[in-house]
């Protein structure tokens, strides 16, 4: 399974009004474990009160930079946000699980695409990485970036935006999108949302030919600009997108008409071992009911969103309440997030190492 390691920090410094950039070094025995794809994330756990937290940060650098970088906006009374910008010091270590995560692009220096990146606030930090790896590594792309914030002062990365910018004039367009400021041009007053996307592309999308949509916000941006993008005559297949935050959730997994409750038999294949458990079918989850058996199953968000709990159904048959972290192929071809899922045939075998 993949385990938290103690990563040290060496730099933390503000970036934008409410938000902070941590720099994290990885010592060089797990660096072959910390190779990421732009747009991964690292799930990282803190101990906050004596209680275990862990929350997931998509990194920001590009492909093969070391330190790792990511951005935290600082929440109000965001536990592991106000403790990462307010407790954490240079030379602290934090845990962080090696990257993972299905929102990455996969650079190829034949390819001559054009990319289009949709991010609102934060959802910034993958698609910068993939802007920098992107730009980098295939000489004959270009990035097309649409960026919603509040105003100037709050936006996150922008002074990394400009100097990529500088470097690629020609390959990288910015449009910022202020909501709460004023704009020379008022298509670029407002939100990210599905009218606002139509108009964007009708100003800016003239002899655009996107190969691929890089969608990463909040949960109703991400639908309505997701939407919009189908409309407007994109393959659904090529836009992705990955939420920040857990949802707020109409559909809170419910426990099981009780007729149906009894006990499943689950075996997890991890790391080329087996292990067992069993639980009832009516129990909260997979990782959960692991844990209560002493088995500890991998998890971030516990929100159906991060996908650390990712694993495939090799055996029997789930139920599944909330996905926001698979694509539909996987998805079709039996992948589960364990925290999000219970069993619902006598026996279940669960395979944690197929990618
Ligand atoms: S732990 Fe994040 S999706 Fe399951």
């Amino acid at each position: 399974m993949r385990q938290f390691h103690p990563l040290t920090i060496e730099r933390i410094t503000p970036e934008s009004k409410d938000a902070v950039r941590i720099a994290l070094g990885v010592p060089e025995e797990f660096r072959e474990e910390y190779r990421f794809l732009p747009g991964q994330h690292l799930p990282f756990e803190v101990t906050i009160d004596g209680k275990k937290l862990r929350r997931t940060y998509s990194i920001c650098s590009a492909q093969g930079e070391f330190p790792l970088e990511i951005g935290v906006r600082v929440q109000p009374g965001g536990k592991f946000s106000e403790f990462a910008a307010n407790e954490l010091s240079v030379g602290d270590t934090i845990d962080a699980m090696p990257p993972s995560g299905q929102f990455h692009v996969e650079c190829d220096p034949a390819n001559a695409n054009d990319y289009v990146g949709f991010a609102a606030g934060s959802g910034i930090t993958p698609i910068l990485s993939m802007i920098k790896t992107i730009l980098a590594k295939e000489p004959n792309s270009r990035f097309i970036l649409f960026y919603g914030n509040r105003r100037q002062s709050t936006t996150m990365f922008i002074e990394d935006l400009y100097a990529l910018k500088n470097l690629y004039p020609e390959r990288l367009q910015l449009n910022f999108v202020f909501s709460q400021e004023e704009q020379e041009f008022e298509t670029m007053v407002g939100r990210l949302d599905g009218d606002k996307v139509r108009d964007l592309y009708k100003h800016f999308g003239a002899g655009l030919r996107a190969t691929d949509c890089f969608v990463c916000g909040p949960d109703t941006m991400i639908r309505d600009v997701t939407e919009a993008l189908i409309d407007l005559g994109m393959d659904e297949t090529h836009v992705h997108s990955e939420r920040f935050g857990v949802p707020r959730k109409g559909a809170k997994q419910q426990a099981a008409p009780k007729e149906a409750a009894d006990h499943s038999s689950v075996t997890v294949i991890i790391d080329g071992h087996k292990k067992h458990f069993e639980m009832h079918r009516d129990d909260a989850n997979i990782v959960d009911a692991a844990a209560d058996s002493g088995i500890d199953l991998p998890y971030s968000c516990k929100g159906g969103v991060c996908a650390t709990c990712r694993c495939h159904v090799r055996e029997g048959e789930v139920t599944m309440a909330t996905n926001y972290g698979l694509e539909p192929w996987e998805v079709e071809k039996g992948f589960i997030l364990a925290c999000q899922s219970r069993p619902v045939s006598d026996a279940i075998l669960l395979d944690y190492d197929k990618i």
